[in-house]
Order: structure tokens, then C-alpha cells, then sequence
């Protein structure tokens, strides 16, 4: 956390359904839950339907996990990797994404998904739009932790020129509405350090699914 993120709104609309509320997130308490549930399913570089591995790493923790396969994509819940259940949400990251969400304007938001997304310097995650949730009137609530990246958000289509928007350590995301149809990614990640996990950004993504 420099200066100049510190000078930023507390609450920002970015655009219709997207709020960004900058160093929301206590980070060092979700960072301790976070060894435990790795331990149980660890990340792992997913399969694209096209057969490609994924970038970037990813695993998840409540009742559903996100997953990618050869055969398209799914809400499961076993990992496939383990044959077991997704470990168990911790509390704490439950009620974040509850308050994040109200704060965006969304109440009573219960996730039943959250994806582990773990990122190295050098790394993106290509545009798309989270379509495999069963109703899209609730939001997704991304949590960044670790070192910076920028979130790009485009527009209905994949093309065109993307705005950019610095994503630091405890920021969080919340994007639902019109904004669930909107294309975004996140841009390579540039090489920086954070004083706990070293070179890495970890995002946590919480989604209602079914
Ligand atoms: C996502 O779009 O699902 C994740 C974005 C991020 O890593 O911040
Ligand atoms: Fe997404």
C-alpha cells in the first residue's frame, strides 16, 4: 500500500453494476485460512475445452468449486483432482463477501462458490464473462490479495480498448447486474513482492452458482 492508493475513495462506482471498494479486505486473516484449504485441494492448472492449460492456477473452497475441463465448464461439487468435497468456506470469507455485496448494492448475498485464483508476475487472465452461475442476477465478488494487477473491463463484446483498473491488496470487486455481461480480464501481472507470499496474487472470486 503506497500513498497514492491510500488517496482513493473508500467506494467508487467504476460503471453501472461495478464497485470497487478499495482496501476492504483484511487480508491477513484470510491469508491464514488459506494454507489449510490448499492443503486440501491444492491449485492446479485447468484444461480449457479448446484442450490448452490454463495460466493461471486455481482451486476453490465451499460447497461448489468452478472447474474447467476438456469437456466444457462446470460447478462440481468434488474436485475432480481429489475424487473429495471442496474444503469448507471459512467463515470470515463468507461474511466479506456478504458485506462486499451489500455494499454494492446487492443484499442477502449467500455464495455457494469461491474460486482460488493464484497468479505469478508475467501472468493474465484472458477476457470472458462468468456465465456458468444458474442466476445472474446475483453479483460476483472478487477479492484481490498479494501483489497489484489491473482488472480490465470492456464491453458486451471481447474486442476494443479496455479500462484499466489498479487492483491492490485487500481491494474488492463487486460486479453484478448489467456489469455480469460485460467482458473483463486481468492484464499480465508485473513483478512485484508482498511481504507474506512472496511473488504471487491470490484472488478470491465468490459466486452464487446454483
Ligand atoms: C475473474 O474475472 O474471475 C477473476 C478476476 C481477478 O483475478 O481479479
Ligand atoms: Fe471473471
Amino acid at each position: 500500500m503506497d500513498l497514492f492508493t491510500n488517496l482513493r475513495p473508500e467506494k467508487q462506482t467504476i460503471r453501472d453494476g461495478v464497485t470497487l471498494l478499495a482496501s476492504f479486505a483484511d487480508t491477513d486473516a484470510l491469508l491464514k485460512e488459506i494454507p489449510a484449504l490448499l492443503a486440501v485441494s491444492p491449485v492446479r492448472r485447468m484444461l480449457t475445452p479448446g484442450g490448452r492449460q490454463m495460466q493461471v492456477a486455481m482451486s476453490n473452497c465451499g460447497p461448489l468449486g468452478w472447474v474447467s475441463e476438456p469437456t466444457g465448464y462446470r460447478y462440481a461439487a468434488l474436485d475432480p483432482l481429489t475424487g473429495n468435497p471442496w474444503p469448507a468456506m471459512p467463515e470470515n470469507f463468507r461474511a466479506l463477501a456478504r458485506e462486499a455485496a451489500e455494499r454494492g448494492g446487492f443484499m442477502g448475498f449467500e455464495p455457494d462458490a469461491c474460486l482460488i485464483n493464484e497468479y505469478t508476475p508475467g501472468l493474465k487472465l484472458s477476457p470472458h464473462i462468468d456465465q456458468d452461475e444458474a442466476d445472474k442476477n446475483w453479483p460476483i465478488v472478487s477479492v484481490s490479495i498479494g501483489i497489484p494487477a489491473v482488472f480490465q473491463l470492456y464491453g458486451l463484446t471481447r474486442g476494443g480498448r479496455a479500462e484499466n483498473i489498479p487492483l491492490y491488496d485487500g481491494d474488492v470487486i463487486v460486479f453484478g447486474g448489467p456489469a455480469r455481461h460485460i467482458y473483463h480480464g486481468i492484464k499480465k501481472v508485473e513483478r512485484a513482492s508482498d511481504a507474506r507470499i512472496g511473488e504471487k496474487r491470490i484472488n478470491l472470486t465468490f459466486r452464487k452458482a446454483l
